[in-house]
């Protein structure tokens, strides 16, 4: 095994060995330190693996530890045991092939729309006309065309989320971690914005892991479903989805998809 080193272009280009997975979550815990001797373990043995181009929602009660969870992956905080690999690399820190969208949107308020979009390609040193004409194409998917010139201040939250949607789209990032992306918006964006998720997915076959509070949406998306349990977390029971892509709309009122949200469900405790 090699250790990361996210500078080095030739580390984010090695390949794992085919029958590894793309990604590797390896009993990874997390205790926080609270102060004067206090601590607070949030997490505690999750494993997980994640095959190149497909989708696993992490969905579990709030305050369970999903943010914990995605930010260790993402390099932004350390874990307390385990690992996490990425195409057999080791991952101590953030990444540019890796894409985060966060709980919050996050933007820049002195930059407009478009220079936040764009940022992720100015940081790569990637702007060009196609980079621009992408993050045009992209505002208009979200519904934000007309906006491209505003502030972050003159936008409502769920615009502001869709901006941030549009900059983790704008490369062809590797790895998408979604935290609760599309809790900002009302059901019909929401649904609007799956499929746009799953249609980009399709397109560059980015692997994503996705956290949601919401049983439907992790079906409708995911390929596998990790539930995860109470505080200190563990995954308590994973979910294949075997549901045909293209998703479609009306799948969410079959039979198949109301199995998977008892399936959820029961594994969330919600009902016996
Ligand atoms: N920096 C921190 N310091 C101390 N405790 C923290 C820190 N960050 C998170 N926690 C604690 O870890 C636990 C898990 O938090 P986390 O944000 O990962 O949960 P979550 O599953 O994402 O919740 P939600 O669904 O509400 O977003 C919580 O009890 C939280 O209070
Ligand atoms: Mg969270």
């Amino acid at each position: 095994m090699t250790t990361f080193d996210p500078h080095h272009e030739q580390a984010s280009r090695r390949l794992a060995h085919p029958s590894e997975p793309f990604g590797k979550f390896s009993s990874i815990g997390k205790r926080y330190d609270l102060g004067g001797g206090e601590s607070l373990t949030a997490i505690e043995d999750v494993s997980l693996n994640l095959e190149k181009g497909k989708l696993i929602s992490l969905l579990g009660p709030s305050g369970c530890g999903k943010t914990t969870f995605l930010r260790i992956v993402a390099g932004l905080e350390s874990a307390t045991s385990g690992t996490v690999e990425i195409e057999g690399n080791l991952i101590s820190g953030p990444h540019p092939d890796f894409a985060f969208v966060f709980q919050q949107p996050n933007l820049m308020p002195w930059r407009t729309v478009l220079r936040n979009v764009l940022f992720p390609l100015e940081v790569r040193g990637e702007m060009n006309q196609s980079g621009r004409e992408r993050a045009l194409d992209l505002l208009d998917l979200v519904g934000l065309a007309g906006f491209e010139s505003r502030y972050p201040s003159e936008l409502s939250g769920g615009m502001q989320q869709r901006v941030a949607l549009c900059r983790a789209l704008v490369h062809d990032a590797k790895l998408l971690l979604m935290d609760e992306p599309f809790g900002a918006l009302d059901e019909l964006k929401r649904m609007e914005m799956h499929d746009l998720l799953l249609s980009i997915r399709e397109r560059t076959n980015v692997s994503v892991l996705f956290v949601t509070h919401s049983i439907s949406e992790a079906i409708y998306l995911s390929d596998t479903v990790a539930v995860f349990s109470t505080r200190p977390s563990t995954i308590c029971e994973t979910i294949e989805v075997t549901l045909p892509y293209p998703r479609q709309n009306q799948m969410r009122y079959g039979q198949q998809f109301n199995g998977y949200e008892l399936a959820a469900s029961r594994a969330l405790g919600i009902v016996r």
